[in-house]
């Protein structure tokens, strides 16, 4: 049975229970994160708290615990669950309150953290690659905070799901930001290019990664604005998250993206990315590219 960690105390998932008045229910007011564990270790937490701690900041909640009780619940959630390969997901929300937008005063915030177990992807994907579509980016100026106030991206990502894809790929005034659940790299020209960190994107943990394995291996890559032009016209498109590592397009609007196929620089990539994954089953969470 799955043991989680609901305001101080590990519990089953099934004896987990909120009121209903919580802020996060009433208003999605609250941040999450989403840590992806490889032989019982955290994969990239110290990035994973720091950024925490920018959307905790973002959104005017106290940190509730110190980075070192953060690591200490994670650990133990990790080891009641069975170490070896989960996905770690923690949520924080202003807590509960009686219904006024104000911030309520004198309340602690809800900390609920669960663990599952990480599926591995499908085995196609390298064979096949995913489907995407473009749409425009209809959410707020905030999505550097990751937010649990997600329904954008549900109904961005459910568009794209109904179209038969497997990703939306959102276009702000012309340029690409991310995916509805994920951040996109281009291959133009060799060179591995990813929008640049702003108030319009999430900076994901897995894009700063495939940056580090990038330069790591001398494999040209730079930041800078992608159009959707540019996006169509892409050698190699991938899509990076948590849960998904790095994933190759290779249809977008219809269309092939280069040859159809996922691209030589993606194969390269994902054998950097499974070599590092490895290292950190062996060696443990902080280990460097
Ligand atoms: N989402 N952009 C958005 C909007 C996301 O929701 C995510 C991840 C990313 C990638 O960030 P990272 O590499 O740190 O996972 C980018 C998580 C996995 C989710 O909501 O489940």
């Amino acid at each position: 049975m799955t043991q989680v960690y609901l305001n101080g105390v590990f519990i089953p998932l099934e004896q987990a229970q909120i009121p209903v008045m919580d802020r996060g229910f009433i208003f999605g007011d609250g941040v999450y994160e989403v840590i992806p564990v490889y032989g019982g270790h955290l994969f990239r937490l110290e990035e994973h708290l720091e950024r925490l701690e920018r959307s905790l900041d973002g959104i005017r909640i106290s940190p509730p615990l110190s980075r070192a009780a953060w690591r200490d619940c994670f650990k133990e959630l990790v080891e009641r669950n069975g170490g070896g390969d989960q996905s770690v997901y923690l949520q924080i929300t202003r807590g509960v309150a009686s219904r006024d937008h104000a911030f309520p005063v004198g309340v602690a915030p809800t900390v609920f953290v669960t663990s599952s177990p990480l599926k591995p992807l499908p085995a196609d994907l390298a064979a096949s690659g995913v489907a995407a579509v473009t749409l425009e980016d209809i959410r707020w100026q905030y999505c550097h905070i990751k937010a649990i106030t997600l329904l954008s991206n549900i109904l961005l990502r459910q568009q794209a799901i109904d179209q038969g894809a497997a990703e939306a790929l959102l276009i702000r005034d012309g340029v690409v930001t991310e995916g509805a659940a994920s951040n996109v790299f281009v291959v133009r020209d060799g060179v591995v290019v990813t929008p640049p960190k702003g108030p319009y994107l999430l900076p994901g943990i897995t894009r700063d990664l495939v940056l580090e394995l990038a330069t790591a291996h001398g494999l040209p890559c730079r930041e800078a604005e992608i159009s959707q032009g540019d996006l169509h016209d892409a050698e190699e498109i991938w899509l990076t998250s948590s849960t998904r590592e790095v994933v190759p397009v290779t249809r977008l609007d219809g269309q092939a993206v280069g040859n159809g196929r996922p691209g030589s620089l993606w194969r390269r990539m994902i054998g950097w990315y499974q070599a590092y994954k490895q290292s950190v089953r062996e060696r443990g969470g902080a280990t460097p590219v």
